[in-house]
């Protein structure tokens, strides 16, 4: 299991990405950045595994930023272009049964915490397995536990995992969420940001 330590997430910090364990010179050569019109070229020739996960990125990235709905986030290799991206947006995490528990064990009822969730994250499907997607995910539990839960109540990371990538999640510390849902193709799953809170302060 990859346990996301300090030095999990400082290979994915400050914005440029390296990772010493890993000799591998695109991972080196990678920048996270934020995503604006200036990238309209690098979007169109993004593919990933997931068509739907292609297709969002070139039609309703820019437009959901312009309409305050996500914020994208694009992984840019100086000569191969995108080879990732992940958006993000205010989320509620409804508690189920487990968590519940956990937090009556603190005497602590509520039925609903904060939290931001990944609307989408993909890697280049030339690219998987390079570490990419790892260094995304570690870019934003570094950055919400750095610009995010200094300002505002923020206790999970979520997600609604596609069922390829429920195993990738897990392998991250991950957890599904067991409540009822309507969405069957997709899963919902959460990372407790108390797990890396002391470590990273
Ligand atoms: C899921 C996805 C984002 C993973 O990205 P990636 O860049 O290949 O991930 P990494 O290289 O950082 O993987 C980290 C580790 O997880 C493993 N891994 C990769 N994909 C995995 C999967 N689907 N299930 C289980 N483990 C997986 C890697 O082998 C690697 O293991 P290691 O650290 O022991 O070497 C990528 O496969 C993808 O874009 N899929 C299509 C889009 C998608 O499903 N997105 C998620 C929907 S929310």
């Amino acid at each position: 299991m990859v346990k996301i330590t300090q030095s999990t997430i400082c290979q994915g910090f400050p914005t440029r990405i390296g990772s010493p364990s890993r000799a591998n010179n695109v991972l080196n050569e990678l920048i996270i950045k934020p995503l604006n019109e200036d990238d309209v070229g690098a979007i169109q020739v993004f593919e990933c595994d997931e068509k739907e996960l292609t297709d969002w990125l070139k039609t309703d990235a820019l437009r959901d930023q312009a309409l305050m709905i996500s914020r994208t986030f694009l992984v840019k290799h100086p000569k191969n272009g995108a080879l990732g991206y992940f958006s993000l947006l205010n989320d509620s995490i409804r508690l189920d049964p487990e968590l519940k528990g956990k937090w009556k064990r603190r005497e602590i009822e509520y039925s609903s915490l904060p939290a931001l969730k990944i609307g989408r994250l993909a890697t280049h499907k030339n690219h998987i397995k390079k570490g990419i997607g790892k260094a995304m995910l570690a870019n934003i539990l570094k950055e919400t536990l750095k610009n995010i839960t200094p300002r505002s109540g923020c206790r999970y990371i979520t997600v609604d995992s596609l069922p390829n990538a429920i195993g990738w999640y897990k392998k991250l510390d991950f957890e599904e969420l067991k409540t009822k849902t309507k969405r069957k193709l997709s899963v919902p799953m959460y990372f407790d940001l108390e797990r890396i809170a002391q470590v990273a302060s």
